[in-house]
């Protein structure tokens, strides 16, 4: 089993996830769910992106023989960072580490076709089990893998010394999973329910899940230098794979939660996932919060 059957909060899968695993087949649906939020979600992660870039960019113009060369996009699941970091730094190789194939799989077809396979690699590790040697590296991206790791200290602390000096990490991390549903569009409070269920799965399973990352990144060595909150909400979500994302979200939810929810919000649930419910974009309102910790190994 490894602890990377997750995706945007809804880790309470991992029974379906552990057959995957003995199944050895990738996780399509994990897949998916990261490609639509990528999607979906581009004006946060241009936001996010072009925010850490200009700090990466900033450091590597202060620092003389640092460029910026080497990024690290760490548990990168289909590679959003890693290709949008890619695109940012024209010039710099980009590591993709991630311990799923299915989803390396898909981040390589992804750079092929944008054009980018010669800069970005996709490196298959499972940093649960030591800090794969990856070379020095100017900047490292951490979206929403950091929770999922046993010991996220020590891998900051292996990450910093990887890192060359005056060199940036940066931290994609969230307090709540994203919002889905107009409160009008299903019973009252059922979200609310939904995601309280799901709190109370990840509590266990995922301890640093919805943590303050600037204290673990301070303890583990590296000098905080900012940190951003990007708010989301699309209202009505106008892009067209929205309802999907929705969907693809819900039937996540539904694997791991639904034996676990009153007989009303079940067949709230069945209903939103057979097609009956309100999953069109008048539905929708996506929203939520994420926050990008920044911090610089000190020189
Ligand atoms: C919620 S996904 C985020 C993916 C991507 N960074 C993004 O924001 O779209 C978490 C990722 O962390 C990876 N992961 C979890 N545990 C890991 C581990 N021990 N080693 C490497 N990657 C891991 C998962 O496979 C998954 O792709």
């Amino acid at each position: 089993m490894t602890a990377s059957q997750h995706a945007h909060g809804a880790h309470a899968h991992d029974h379906a996830s552990r057959a995957h695993d003995h199944a050895g087949s990738p996780d399509d649906a994990m897949t998916s769910l990261l490609d639509l939020d990528g999607e979906v979600l581009s004006g946060y992660w241009s936001a996010a992106l072009d925010w850490v870039a200009s700090a990466a960019a900033s450091a590597a113009a202060s620092a003389a023989g640092n460029n910026a060369g080497r990024l690290l996009d760490l548990g990168a699941g289909t590679g959003t960072g890693a290709l949008g970091l890619a695109e940012r730094f024209p010039r710099a190789e980009v590591i993709a580490v991630d311990v799923e194939p299915g989803s390396l799989a898909r981040l390589r077809d992804k750079a092929r076709a944008r054009g980018l396979a010669g800069r970005v690699r996709a490196v298959a590790a499972d940093l649960d089990a030591g800090w794969p040697d990856l070379g020095p590296l100017d900047l490292t991206w951490a979206s929403m893998s950091l929770h999922h790791l046993a010991e996220p200290g020590r891998v900051l602390a292996d990450a910093l010394a990887a890192t060359r000096p005056g060199g940036l990490i940066a931290a994609a991390e969230f307090a709540e999973p994203l919002r889905f549903l107009r409160p009008a569009a299903v019973p009252a409070g059922f979200e609310d329910r939904l995601l309280d269920r799901l709190g109370r799965a990840h509590a266990e399973a995922m301890p640093t899940l919805g943590s303050a990352w600037a204290p673990r990144l301070a303890a583990a060595g590296w000098e905080v230098a900012g940190e951003r909150e990007f708010p989301v909400d699309l209202d009505p979500p106008a892009h067209p794979r929205a309802a999907e994302y929705a969907r693809a979200w819900f039937a996540r939810l539904s694997e791991g939660l639904a034996d676990q929810l009153e007989p009303a919000d079940q067949a709230t649930l069945t209903a939103l996932l057979a097609g009956d419910g309100p999953l069109s974009p008048a539905d929708l309102r996506i929203r939520g919060t994420r926050t990008v910790t920044l911090a610089r190994r000190p020189r």
